[in-house]
C-alpha cells in the first residue's frame, strides 16, 4: 500500500492549522492570523520606533534571515529597507506570499525543528520574532545553535518574544494565562524558558557575544492610549485564535473559557495590565577580529516601560 502524503492543513473549530505532527505550535495559519500578525508587527514597529534593535551597518548588510516569517511582513519591510540586501523569510507553513513581492525578496517554507537549509557563515544579520509557542526547551537548543552556525562571523542575532504571564493582571486574565499555558505545556512548551534561564544566557550558551536585552511593557487596553487599544484588539485576536487550543489540547470548557474572556475586557482597564516582550540580541564571534581585538561581554539587561502615545 503506498503511503498517502499529509495534508498540508487541518481544521479544527473553523480555523486552519499546520498539520506537522513534530511542531508544537497551536496557533492557526488562516486569514484571519495573518491580519492578527500583521496588526502585532504594526504594533511592534511603532513600540520600538523602528524595525529592529541591533546596531546594524546599513551600507555592509549584504544577507537578512527572518526565521518563522509567517506572513512576511517585517521580511518585505526588510526588503525595502535595505534594497542592496537579500532578505529571505522561512515558516513551516507557507502564509507568505508567494506573487506581488519585493525582487530582493525570497521565501522558503521549512520546519526549524530541522537544521536550517543553509551552509555556515550565511547571514549579516538574522531575525526571530514570536516563536516561543512553537519551540520545546530541545528545539530551543538546536535553533539556537543554528542561528549561530548560520551567522556570519560578527552579525548580529535578534530574538524578540513575548513572555506567558502579562503583568497587572486581574483574576480572570490571572486564569486565562494559566490555560494558555497548559495548552502549551501539554505539546511540551514552557514559556517560562524567557525567564529561566531567559534569552541572554540561552544566547550565550549557544557561543554568542555582546549579548545584551531590553525588556518591553506594553499597556494592553483603553488606559494605554494608541498602542494600548491596538494590543487589547490583537489579544481578543489572539484569544479567538487559540480558543481551538484551549479547548482540544488543555480541556477547558468553551464556555467558561469565553466567560473568562469577557471578564478580562473589562478587568484589564480596571487594572491596567500589559504585555512584556523581550528584545535580545547578540553577536556571532568574530574569532579573526577579536584576536586583534578582544570584545566586551556585556551583561547589560534594560528594562523600560513603554510612555503611553495617543
Ligand atoms: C506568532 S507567529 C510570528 C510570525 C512573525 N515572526 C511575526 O513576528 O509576525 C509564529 C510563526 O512561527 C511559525 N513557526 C512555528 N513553529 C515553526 C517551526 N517549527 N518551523 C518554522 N516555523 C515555525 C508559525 O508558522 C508562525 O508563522
Amino acid at each position: 500500500m503506498t503511503k498517502q502524503p499529509l495534508a498540508d492543513f487541518q481544521w479544527l473549530e473553523g480555523r486552519r492549522f499546520h498539520n506537522i505532527p513534530s511542531s508544537s505550535y497551536l496557533l492557526p495559519n488562516d486569514i484571519d492570523e495573518v491580519d492578527r500578525l500583521q496588526l502585532q508587527h504594526f504594533i511592534l514597529r511603532y513600540a520600538i520606533q523602528g524595525n529592529f534593535r541591533a546596531p546594524l551597518d546599513k551600507s555592509k548588510v549584504r544577507t537578512v534571515l527572518d526565521v518563522g516569517c509567517g506572513p512576511g511582513t517585517w521580511t518585505m519591510e526588510m526588503a525595502n529597507e535595505f534594497p542592496d540586501a537579500t532578505i529571505t523569510g522561512i515558516d513551516m507553513s507557507a502564509m507568505f506570499p508567494t506573487t506581488i513581492i519585493p525582487e530582493n525578496c525570497q521565501f522558503l517554507q521549512h520546519n526549524i525543528q530541522h537544521p536550517f537549509p543553509f551552509p555556515d557563515n550565511s547571514f549579516d544579520f538574522v531575525y526571530q520574532r514570536l516563536l516561543v509557542a512553537g519551540l520545546t526547551p530541545d528545539d530551543w537548543k538546536m535553533v539556537m545553535s543554528e542561528l549561530e552556525r548560520i551567522t556570519k562571523p560578527g552579525g548580529w542575532i535578534e530574538l524578540v518574544e513575548i513572555d506567558g504571564v502579562g503583568g497587572n493582571n486581574g483574576p480572570h486574565m490571572s486564569k486565562i494565562w494559566e490555560w494558555l499555558n497548559m495548552a502549551f505545556a501539554a505539546r511540551g512548551v514552557d514559556t517560562g524558558i524567557l525567564t529561566k534561564p531567559g534569552l541572554v544566557p540561552m544566547m550565550q550558551e549557544a557561543n554568542m557575544v555582546n549579548v545584551s536585552q531590553e525588556v518591553l511593557r506594553l499597556p494592553t487596553g483603553n488606559h494605554g492610549g494608541k498602542i494600548g487599544i491596538l494590543l487589547k484588539e490583537n489579544e481578543q485576536a489572539f484569544w479567538s485564535a487559540i480558543t481551538p487550543a484551549v479547548i482540544h489540547t488543555a480541556g477547558v470548557d468553551v464556555d467558561e473559557f469565553e466567560d473568562a474572556v469577557q471578564e478580562a475586557e473589562t478587568e484589564m482597564e480596571v487594572y491596567k495590565s500589559y504585555h512584556i516582550f523581550y528584545i535580545a540580541i547578540g553577536q556571532k564571534r568574530d574569532t579573526a577580529s577579536s584576536m586583534l581585538q578582544p570584545q566586551p561581554q556585556p551583561q547589560h539587561h534594560s528594562h523600560h516601560d513603554y510612555a503611553v502615545a495617543v
